[in-house]
């Protein structure tokens, strides 16, 4: 079972699960999913579908493998959906951590790198405990994940669930939201668009971006091991994010300027995974850069933009 698979995640894992063999049950309830990310599946029948919110207890069946991606991941999703965000961590994990045990399946958590939050540890290794404001925008998440993973561990050390707990850093590709306010998508929009690129303060924060595929193959080489602490998998490839606005400005051909706008509260400054232990214990490490990773993804973002609406698009390249 794959909850979030209407999602930009959720839908790569349920394809790579597919590809594995498995069969796939998809639980998702549309708040920021879509089922456009799922519909090449429609005719496979090792594929099934359940519109359903994991707050509300629900049991599809038997299942030996739980993949709990449902949440709203963005910046823009979960501070518009502050409390839903703090309940399907909470709640919902509760509602799937209790259908594990019942039917003795692995429980797996996607949690985030924003557990970290502002970090004073650079790059994050797994033991940090990070430097969270938990009364800050982004709390609603950062402390929903936080305990997340403390149900998932106690669920561990009181019910001897078999557990793992993924901390995955930005990540991105086709199917990625293009109204999420993340780098990625706003860069490649804007520069498709002929648009100047936004960049909050003066672009020096740094950040490490994952192209879908690797972060993948580490979900899954992950969910095949025995690793039952927390595991960062991400790309530790650091870019500031000036940097990163000339790699998107390269790949589309694009001649947009780059706009300055103040850097809103909380954001974090640096951001950047210590894979040690994914490279030891899982024998992953991502093979994607992030000109490959851009190059992969400009076919979905020029058709996204091709197909907006109304506003007419100084479209580049
Ligand atoms: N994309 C990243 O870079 C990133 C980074 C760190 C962590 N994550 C985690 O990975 C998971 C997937 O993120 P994503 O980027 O694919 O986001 P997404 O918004 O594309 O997907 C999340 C999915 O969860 C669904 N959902 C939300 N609340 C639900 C509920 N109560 N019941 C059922 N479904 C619900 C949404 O409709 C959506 O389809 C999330 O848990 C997120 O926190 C993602």
């Amino acid at each position: 079972m794959v909850t979030g698979a209407a999602g930009f995640l959720g839908s790569h894992l349920c394809d790579a699960l597919l590809a594995e063999g498995h069969s796939v049950i998809a639980v998702d309830n549309l708040l920021t999913g879509n089922l456009r990310n799922l519909a090449h599946l429609k005719r496979e029948t090792r594929f099934s579908f359940l519109e359903q919110d994991i707050c509300s207890p629900f049991d599809p069946g038997t299942t030996d493998y739980i993949f709990d991606f449902a949440s709203p991941a963005s910046p823009v999703d979960y501070m518009e959906h502050g409390i839903e965000t703090l309940q399907v961590g909470s709640i919902g994990v509760f509602n799937l951590l209790e259908l594990a045990r019942k039917h003795r399946a692995t429980f797996f958590l996607a949690s985030t790198s924003e557990c970290y939050g502002d970090p004073l540890e650079h790059p994050q290794k797994e033991t940090y405990w990070g430097h969270v404001n938990p009364v800050g925008p982004r709390s609603v998440y950062d402390e929903s994940k936080r305990f997340a993973e403390a149900a998932t561990t106690a669920y561990r050390r009181y019910h001897k669930l078999d557990v793992r707990i993924v901390r995955i850093f930005n990540t991105y590709g086709p199917r990625l939201q293009m109204n999420d306010g993340r780098v990625i998508s706003n860069f490649m929009k804007q520069a498709l668009r002929g648009e100047d690129l936004t960049v909050y303060g003066d672009g020096s924060q740094t950040r490490s971006f994952c192209y879908v595929s690797d972060e993948v193959e580490g979900i899954l080489r992950l969910a095949w091991s025995k690793a039952q602490e927390p595991t960062n998998i991400g790309n530790p490839g650091e870019f500031t994010i000036l940097e990163c606005a000339k790699e998107v400005l390269a790949v589309t051909k694009s001649k947009s300027g780059i706009q300055y706008l103040p850097l809103p509260q909380d954001d974090p400054k640096q951001r950047r995974p210590d894979i040690t232990k994914a490279r030891t214990l899982l024998g992953w490490e991502p093979k994607i850069d992030l000109r490959q990773g851009l190059e992969l993804s400009l076919d979905y973002f020029r058709t996204e933009v091709e197909s907006e609406p109304s506003v007419t698009h100084h479209v580049a390249g």
